[in-house]
């Protein structure tokens, strides 16, 4: 086993822990998961698989033993929840249709709603849509467009965000399970820190001075380097840290500056998680916005971008080249999706009880030295824990316990960088969701603080 703890995406699925775990299941699991481990390209991160599904429906994921778990992490699909009922209704009546596929030179009436209902409900200056299967595939588009219409080749995005597993898309993230093994990557691409309040590494506590530090690094960079063709990032941080509105303003200007495309990811932040249609909202608009995940309803993969109508300078180039790229049915499912989202208010829900579990969760800060501290925004919220309030040294072997203790209560999450636990759950809970995911958190931390 693998003791070696994780600082990436994702907690790890290598240690005496998760070995546990699976002694702890039952015979028929452990026969399905020896049955995956078999088949499948074993790889970080995903393999060996955790548990085996026999339901998703709203925001709970249940095994075969028929156990529930309120899903903290859904990959992100889930913001209109899992087997949602008008999303598979209108799937269906699209295959009914007869219409289940667009080849390439033909368009459909479904494709061309969802991209005009992107373009109405993202800001203003984004009026130009163009779609594909997957994430990764989005922000190679992106990066793409930034590329050809500056005529720059260079990048600069994040340590420690990740963007896809591509390889223009996988040279922008920051870690190492992504980007050490095959070679250089795509040339060009700089990383900068993120800002982090938390973990300064100069201990500074005003946010502004912390912003500049941050800034002068990407100062640096562009001084020398003339050839930038793209800021690439989440707008908050998959940890998440939310940055200030300073910050994102300043990059904002310095790309009108040095006619640099800012382009966000909002593959995760998109749709409601963060309290807000979309994250940039919060902030200022970029030149691309890339969508993915629960664009497609948690049944399919579809992901896309929305860009400004001055980029659409590229009618000589292919860069949305995509054999699913007016995909009839995945278009229907995305605009089912977001009306889903607007008709149930999820948006407005994700605001509020954004802000209830925060508050919840203040309250374990106070009640426990190993909670360091709480960031997020609508819900997407994460708990540093450490084992020393002061030196905030991470305490990733305690996450990790408390990840398992959890888990046996019926609350599923992912552990990014080690020692922080990530909290997205599907934006169709409810308050009674909240109390419970407080209270498990509550037992948890608990028992393993003692
Ligand atoms: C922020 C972000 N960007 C991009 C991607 C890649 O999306 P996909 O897995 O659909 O290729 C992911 C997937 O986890 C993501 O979280």
């Amino acid at each position: 086993m693998n003791e070696k703890i994780s600082r990436e995406q994702g907690d790890n699925n290598q240690s005496s822990e998760r070995e546990a775990y699976y002694e702890s299941l039952p015979d028929e699991t452990k026969y399905w998961l020896d049955e995956d481990a078999k088949y499948f390209l074993h790889q970080a991160l995903s393999t060996p698989v955790m548990n085996v599904l026999s339901k998703t429906e709203g925001a709970f994921l249940y095994d075969l033993s028929g156990n529930s778990f309120l899903d903290l992490h859904g990959n992100g699909v889930h913001n209109a929840g899992f087997s949602n009922q008008k999303i598979i209704e209108t799937a269906i009546s699209q295959l009914n249709q007869h219409l289940s596929f667009t080849p390439r030179r033909y368009t459909n009436i479904p494709v061309i709603k969802l991209a005009k209902k992107l373009i109405e409900i993202t800001p203003q200056q984004l009026t130009r849509v163009s779609f594909c299967p997957g994430g990764s595939e989005a922000i190679e588009m992106a990066v793409m467009i930034a590329k050809q219409i500056t005529g720059r080749w260079k990048t600069i995005s994040y340590w420690d965000s990740y963007h896809g597993n591509g390889f223009q898309s996988s040279t922008l993230g920051g870690e190492e399970h992504f980007t050490v093994g095959y070679g250089p990557g795509v040339p060009g691409g700089f990383h900068i820190e993120f800002p982090n309040y938390y973990r300064n590494p100069w201990n500074y506590t005003d946010e502004e001075a912390i912003d500049n530090e941050y800034l002068r690094q990407l100062e640096l960079i562009l001084l020398r380097n003339p050839d930038i063709a793209a800021i690439i990032a989440e707008p908050i941080s998959a940890t998440p840290v939310v940055p200030s509105k300073y910050y994102w303003n300043r990059i904002r200007e310095i790309c009108d500056r040095y006619g640099i495309f800012l382009i966000f990811d909002e593959i995760i932040e998109g749709l409601g998680r963060t309290g807000k249609m979309f994250a940039c909202e919060h902030y200022i608009t970029p030149d691309i916005l890339v969508l993915g995940k629960s664009l497609g309803g948690g049944i399919l993969p579809l992901a896309g971008i929305v860009a400004k109508e001055k980029h659409n300078v590229l009618q000589h180039r292919s860069v949305g080249h995509f054999t699913h790229e007016k995909n009839p049915l995945s278009a229907a499912v995305g605009l089912a999706t977001i009306e889903y989202i607007e008709e149930n208010e999820l948006v407005q829900n994700s605001a509020s009880l954004g802000e209830y579990l925060m508050d919840q969760l203040q309250q374990l800060k106070k009640d426990f030295k190993l909670v360091g501290n709480i960031a997020g925004k609508g819900l997407h919220i994460g708990i540093d824990l450490v084992k020393d309030q002061k030196t905030k040294e991470r305490a990733d072997v305690e996450a990790e316990k408390i990840m398992y203790a959890c888990l046996k209560e019926g609350i599923a999450f992912k552990i990014i960088e080690g020692n922080i636990i990530t909290m997205r759950p599907s934006l169709v809970i409810n308050k009674k969701d909240c109390d419970f995911i407080v209270e498990v958190l509550r037992k948890s931390i608990s028992k393993i603080s003692q």
